[in-house]
């Protein structure tokens, strides 16, 4: 996202890093989003690609305990959904092999190493930071294909 991009609403959510939790995240996107009428097929893939940034903090960065969750929803003009998705949890220490489909590091519980390939596909852009003992930060970034244009949205 551009530093000028112009942001017509915005809301930031904090939640501890509850299983629960993720269902609560894919629904306040798809609140967030619900203004703009989206196609179902793009409401399921916003989720989807919420649900697996969510989830990773859940399972990899508070692995066993529990922390902070900060989730950032931006509508951006032009029908651009901006998310972002952060923890300050054990970090990645390589970034690019994290991101490479099939990679995990939790084989024994059944993970997939899809996640990242999962964000990657149902957004148009996807950023991932992090410091190993700091935590990780994930930004996507998703053109709407709206039936309502954001501006109508506005009273
Ligand atoms: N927020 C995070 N904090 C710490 N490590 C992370 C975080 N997100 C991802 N990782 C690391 O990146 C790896 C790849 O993540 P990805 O979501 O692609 O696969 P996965 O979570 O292992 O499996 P799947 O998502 O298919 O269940 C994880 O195995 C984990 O080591
Ligand atoms: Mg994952």
């Amino acid at each position: 996202m551009k530093t000028k991009d112009k942001i017509i609403n915005r809301v930031t959510l904090r939640f501890p890093s509850l299983s629960e939790n993720e269902r609560f995240a894919r629904l306040a996107v798809s609140g967030f989003v619900s203004s703009l009428d989206p196609a179902l097929d793009e409401l399921s893939e916003i989720k989807t690609a919420v649900s697996e940034a969510v989830t990773n903090c859940i399972v990899h960065a508070y692995r066993d305990t529990v922390g902070e969750i900060r989730m950032e929803l931006r509508l951006l003009e032009g029908c651009r959904l901006y998310i972002s998705i952060s923890d300050k949890g054990c970090g990645i220490s390589d970034i690019d092999k994290a991101r490479e489909p099939l990679f995990t590091t939790a084989p024994d519980e059944e993970r997939a190493g899809l996640g990242f390939a999962i964000m990657e596909s149902f957004t148009d852009k996807l950023r991932v930071r992090s410091r190993p003992g700091h935590g990780t930060a994930v930004t996507m970034l998703r053109a709407l294909r709206t039936r309502k244009p954001a501006d109508e949205t506005r009273s």
